[in-house]
């Protein structure tokens, strides 16, 4: 077996819980869920699937509010009647010493009225996403910036219960954490908008309920991941140098890692066309070492991980690892020559992937052309979807 980076097991420092590789699956909604949010048979089919081999696993992303809902089939972790579902996604994960990690948000003003079963989506201002057919949401009241607070403290303490090994926060992909940390999205005039110190208050906020919930209930080690996007492309919109502040008073507070969501591991700056700093590496130099850093995007071979594992703490395999569940095992088998990089509409069942979620992999991937197919033309693919 070949000695790389990526394989070696790796200690989060703080609680002292090893990942057996440094390989992550990171968050990929799936739509498989029912129609409130509990956990079908389809997804646990799908999990136990994919794990196994991966040092770490973070779930799709789960509501931790019913206002909270972003997509139909979204996991919900909102309600106590969810846990039993819940920990059943657990154990499909804890496969051969996988880490099993849900990753929760609320989707803010990145849902519908529809999807909301009638209600009007919440940010942190009126201001709808720039975006075509994105509704306006309402503003939360003070109150209820405290009670989705809380909100976010229950739903860890249902993760804790449902047997996981930890939760993601998502501040990332333009949902409600980012929402009040981007000055596009949050016009407030109360504490929690104005300043960068102002728009920062609610994700440290959810930080620390969620750690002070992780104290109060958990009776083993549990890990707590915060998820962010490092840009936004909008005027007003978050900066890199934003990103550098948050990440520096994020490191601050009682976190496990932190997950910076690209589409390139090796991005950089979107908003400057001119400067070629490499985002993650700016990170990282922020980080300073005091947190380990999971990066993600577009990292599909051994010889690409292994760039990313000599420069990085965790390396995430998302589409590569939707098409190629035994990745890890191939790796460790000397079999590289058998890993799959492109998937066969017929594999798909054999893959656990079923239409909505084939449907959904076409529309993050920016249609056909971002999903490599073999075998079927692209029109095939999509309509296989429907
Ligand atoms: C089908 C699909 C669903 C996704 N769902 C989520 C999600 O629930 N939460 C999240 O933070 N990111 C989500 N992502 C983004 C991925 O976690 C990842 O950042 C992205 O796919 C880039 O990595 P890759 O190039 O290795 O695929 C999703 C991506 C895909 C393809």
């Amino acid at each position: 077996m070949t000695a790389y980076e990526f394989l070696k097991p790796l200690t989060f420092p703080k609680k002292g819980i090893t990942a057996k590789n440094r390989i992550t699956i990171p968050p990929m909604t799936e739509q498989m869920a029912f129609h409130d949010g509990t956990v079908t048979q389809d997804e646990l089919h799908y999990y136990s699937l994919h794990t196994g081999g991966v040092g770490m696993y973070i779930t799709a992303v789960a509501n931790v509010n019913d206002l909270g809902k972003g997509f139909e089939g979204e996991l919900s972790i909102a309600h106590d009647e969810d846990i039993p579902g819940l920990t059943r996604l657990a154990n499909a994960i804890k496969q051969n010493g996988t880490l099993a990690i849900i990753q929760i948000f609320s989707a803010g003003r990145m849902t519908n009225s529809h999807v909301l079963r009638g209600h009007q989506p919440v940010s942190a201002s009126a201001v709808a996403a720039p975006r075509a057919g994105y509704e306006t949401p309402q503003a939360l009241s003070g109150a209820a910036v405290e009670q989705t607070v809380e909100d976010f403290g229950a739903a860890v303490r249902r993760a804790i219960l449902a047997g996981f090994d930890g939760v993601e926060l998502h501040g990332a992909n333009t949902y409600l954490l980012q929402q009040f940390f981007s000055p596009h999205s949050n016009r407030r005039t109360d504490e929690w908008g104005g300043s960068l110190e102002n728009r920062m208050r609610f994700p440290v906020a959810v930080v620390d309920k969620a750690a002070e919930t992780i104290a109060r209930y958990a009776d083993k080690p549990f890990l707590l991941g915060y998820r962010l996007s490092p840009e936004e492309v909008e005027t007003p919109g978050i900066t890199l140098n934003d990103t550098l502040a948050l990440v520096e008073t994020l490191v601050e507070r009682p976190l496990d890692y932190l997950h910076v969501s690209q589409n390139n591991a090796w991005g950089t700056p979107l908003r400057d066309h001119s400067d070629h700093t490499i985002i993650n590496q700016a990170i990282k130099r922020q980080l300073g070492g005091r947190l380990p850093m999971i990066v993600v995007g577009g990292i599909k071979t051994p010889a690409e991980a292994e760039k990313a594992a000599e420069n990085f703490d965790f390396v995430a395999l998302g589409h590569e690892s939707l098409i190629e569940p035994n990745w890890v095992e191939k790796v460790e088998a000397d079999n590289e020559d058998a890993i799959r990089y492109a998937v066969a509409l017929s594999d798909l069942t054999e893959l656990g992937i079923q239409p909505p979620f084939w449907q959904m992999i076409l529309n993050v991937s920016g249609g056909p052309a971002g999903v490599p197919v073999v075998g079927e033309t692209t029109n095939d693919a999509q309509s296989s979807g429907e």
